[in-house]
């Protein structure tokens, strides 16, 4: 018995069908004839709306591969590309490598390989560790200014009850204001703490929710656009940390000054957190039209106290940080002037093995 008799024949769809690695035929004209989910999944497209799309204008393709795609479908030569830059239909850009193999009469396969992804990833967990160090080491001194500060604001309530001079009370008023702000100020610091409350929510209502606080805040000259996915199923988490976390995420927008802030859900299939890989994740981007974080801050904003803002405290973006990883996700952004994009992403609790 031969080695090919000992193995099963198996039909190549439903096997790409599963494939992690993205997979498309080309014609010859460059049009996409097939895709896989991991495909649609990357160039965030879906076979519905693209079959028969010119594929370089869709992703973003340069001219040279154009060219050499193009050349294959006559030479019948197979390559590789190395780290070409593309975009998925949302803009979202991304690194990778390309196999392209010529397959029937003239058409085009590719095997699509993210690059960027990995070193993401890697790199993302260095900072999310970096990040929660340092946000220890402000819990634990917000914990130290907070106790002096309670006897602080009593002893001068004591006082003021004491002064029968009105003129005197004018300065026991300021100690109590600023001990009041201060405490504002370190329970901020303390941020979130470590109970959170699932219920089953719908995140539309949470977007909603911000929605509504932010045009009560009435930035002038700013418009909120959603684009929602009505098939987000509904899932448990807490509300609450929800909507102030993304609350934080668009209030920074409108307060850097954008024109225009769209909201847009949408789910992401087989997508990976840190190192888990969920079936399931809910992807919110928050675009605004700002002037951009500047290039030398990109690295730093989810650190606390780091503020880009004269009047800022620099904790909105850890907060948010910290309340999206209770709920096992993460924030995320790229930015350059005229388009921000800070994305969270959250697991509906179905782990992949
Ligand atoms: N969408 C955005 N556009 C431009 N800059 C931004 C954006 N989001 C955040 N930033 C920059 O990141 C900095 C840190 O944001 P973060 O929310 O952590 O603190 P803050 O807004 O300064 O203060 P706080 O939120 O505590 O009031 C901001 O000061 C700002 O410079
Ligand atoms: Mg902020």
């Amino acid at each position: 018995m031969s080695l090919s008799d000992r193995l099963k024949p198996v039909s190549a769809e439903p096997l790409l069908e599963t494939l992690t690695t993205a997979v498309l035929v080309l014609d010859h004209r460059l049009h996409i004839a097939y895709l896989n989910p991991a495909a649609e999944n990357l160039f965030e497209i879906s076979k519905r709306q693209v079959g028969g799309h010119y594929w370089p204008e869709l992703v973003g393709a340069g001219k040279a591969l154009v060219k050499r795609l193009e050349a294959t479908t006559g030479t019948r030569h197979p390559f590789t590309e190395r780290e070409l830059a593309l975009h998925s239909a949302n803009g979202h850009r991304m690194t990778v490598d390309c196999i392209v193999t010529p397959s029937g009469k003239d058409d085009l396969l590719l095997e699509i390989m993210q690059i960027d992804r990995h070193l993401r990833i890697a790199h993302e967990e260095h900072l999310l560790v970096q990040q929660q160090a340092a946000r220890e080491l402000l819990r634990g001194m917000a914990h130290e200014i907070k106790n002096p500060l309670g006897g602080l604001r009593g002893a001068a309530q004591l006082l003021e009850s004491e002064l029968e001079n009105d003129e005197l009370k004018e300065y026991t008023r300021v100690i109590i204001g600023e001990a009041d702000r201060l405490t504002n100020l370190v329970d901020r610091m303390l941020g979130p703490n470590n109970v959170i409350e699932n219920r089953v929510i719908n995140i539309h209502q949470v977007l909603e929710h911000v929605r509504s606080l932010v045009d009560a805040e009435s930035y002038p000259g700013l418009e909120l656009v959603r684009e929602y996915d009505p098939s987000i199923p509904e899932f448990p988490a807490d509300a609450e940390l929800l909507i102030q976390a993304i609350l934080n995420l668009v209030r920074n927008a409108a307060q850097a000054g954008a024109q225009k802030i769209t909201l847009i859900s949408r789910t992401r299939r087989q997508f990976t957190i840190g190192h888990t890989r969920h079936k399931l994740v809910i992807q919110i981007d928050i675009v605004d039209d700002g002037p951009g974080i500047p290039a030398d801050m990109q690295e730093k904003i989810f650190y606390p106290m780091v503020s880009g803002r004269a009047d800022g405290t620099g904790l909105g973006l850890s907060i948010a940080q910290s309340m999206i990883n209770q709920h096992h996700g993460i924030v995320e952004f790229t930015s350059e002037p005229g388009q921000t994009v800070f994305t969270v992403y959250l697991p509906l609790g179905v782990e992949d093995a």
